[in-house]
């Protein structure tokens, strides 16, 4: 298949073309202030089957829910608690996904066999166009395929799909760049799944005490249940093999210093570039700032695929407001392979 690239910028009928593929059945990658998203017709099983097929995702994942109304949370939804309007009201349109017990509606396909689902009211622009053209509520994964960095730009999106959906619809570089949170009320307390572009901090600034799943932390293990089946796939990964060198700055900066040698891919706060002149740099963004390093970490993992590195060597915010994100992405990219310097390891 051939993959049609939309740009609205260019072409005023961009956005009803992607809206009839979707009407039709069809994949089409979506810019989402978070990341691309594959997007398609999320109460039709087949529509939802030809994005795993898209993904190579394993059928147990379940798919976020994009609407653009809160007219749509009752078909999607047995039951909106008001937890849910709070946040709602709070964070969306928004990097907010909100896990509540599904109705019979939403298909077995598209929450992977769960009885909830994850629902997300996106704030970019041409999604929100998107899902009102169409008339439908959007299934959407991460646009990439499984198991690779999350695509924030259409070139990602077509690098990964091209001939394997129908359309991209081109919205430029997502401005959030990590995924959103996804946050559970399906069980007795709220629960933190995926950290991302809305921080724990300010959800519990809303709803008091949420509780940290443990694989956000740590890698779960095979056979394993957990909460937010994704979170137990390796992930976001380049082909090098990453490793984690966490801990403060200067010291693990020169850690990567004694440590990187020719074949090495470094991934280091902007700061610490000079320190490794010569050598295959990507940079992560000034230290103090984790919005930019949430918008560039995809990019740069992704970017490592184009040079010949063996392995890389990543420094990494400390898990506070959007670091927690953006650390949470790179451990993953590690299989949660970390050395700390600062404790004695050298
Ligand atoms: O920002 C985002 O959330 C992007 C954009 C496109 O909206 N979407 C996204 O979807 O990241 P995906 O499928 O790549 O990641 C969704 C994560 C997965 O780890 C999945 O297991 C979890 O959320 N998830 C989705 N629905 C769930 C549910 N009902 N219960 C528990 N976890 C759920
Ligand atoms: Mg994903």
């Amino acid at each position: 298949m051939l993959t049609e690239r939309l740009d609205p910028k260019k072409d005023a009928g961009a956005i009803k073309r992607a809206a009839e593929l979707l009407r039709r059945g069809e994949v089409v990658g979506m810019p989402t202030e978070t990341v691309y998203g594959l997007a398609a017709d999320a109460m039709r099983p087949d529509a939802v089957d030809a994005i795993f097929k898209a993904k190579g995702r394993p059928q147990d994942n379940p798919l976020i829910v994009h609407i653009a109304s809160l007219e749509s949370l009752p078909l999607l939804w047995e039951h909106t608690p008001p937890e849910a309007l709070a946040l709602a009201g709070r964070f969306w349109p928004g990097p907010l996904t909100i896990v509540c017990k599904k109705t019979g509606r939403v298909p077995r396909e598209t929450a992977g066999g769960l009885d909830t689902v994850g629902v997300r009211f996106p704030s970019h622009p041409l999604a929100k166009a998107l899902i009102e053209e169409s008339g439908l509520v959007l299934a959407a994964p991460s646009a990439n395929l499984s198991g690779r960095p999350s695509t924030t730009t259409a070139e990602h999106v077509m690098e990964d799909l091209s001939g394997k959906i129908a359309a991209v619809l081109d919205g430029g570089p997502c401005s959030v760049g990590v995924e959103s949170t996804v946050l559970s009320l399906a069980g007795e307390r709220p629960r933190l799944l995926r950290p991302g572009g809305v921080t724990l901090e300010s959800l519990r600034a809303v709803l008091g005490e949420v509780e940290i799943d443990r694989a956000v932390r740590e890698q779960i293990g095979d056979g394993e249940t957990v909460s937010a089946p994704g979170m137990k796939y390796r992930h976001y990964a380049p082909h090098a093999p990453v490793t984690v060198v966490a801990g403060a700055p200067d010291e693990t900066a020169a850690y990567i210093k004694r440590r990187a040698g020719e074949k090495t891919g470094i991934l280091c706060f902007d700061e610490y570039a000079p320190l490794f002149v010569g050598l295959t740099v990507r940079l992560l963004g000034p230290v103090s700032d984790t919005g930019a390093q949430a918008q560039k970490v995809f990019d740069a993992l992704r970017s490592f695929d184009q040079t010949d590195c063996a392995a890389i060597l990543a420094q990494c915010p400390p898990d506070s407001g959007l670091g927690l994100a953006v650390a949470n992405r790179l451990k993953k990219a590690a299989g949660f392979k970390l050395v700390h310097p600062g404790e004695g390891c050298l």
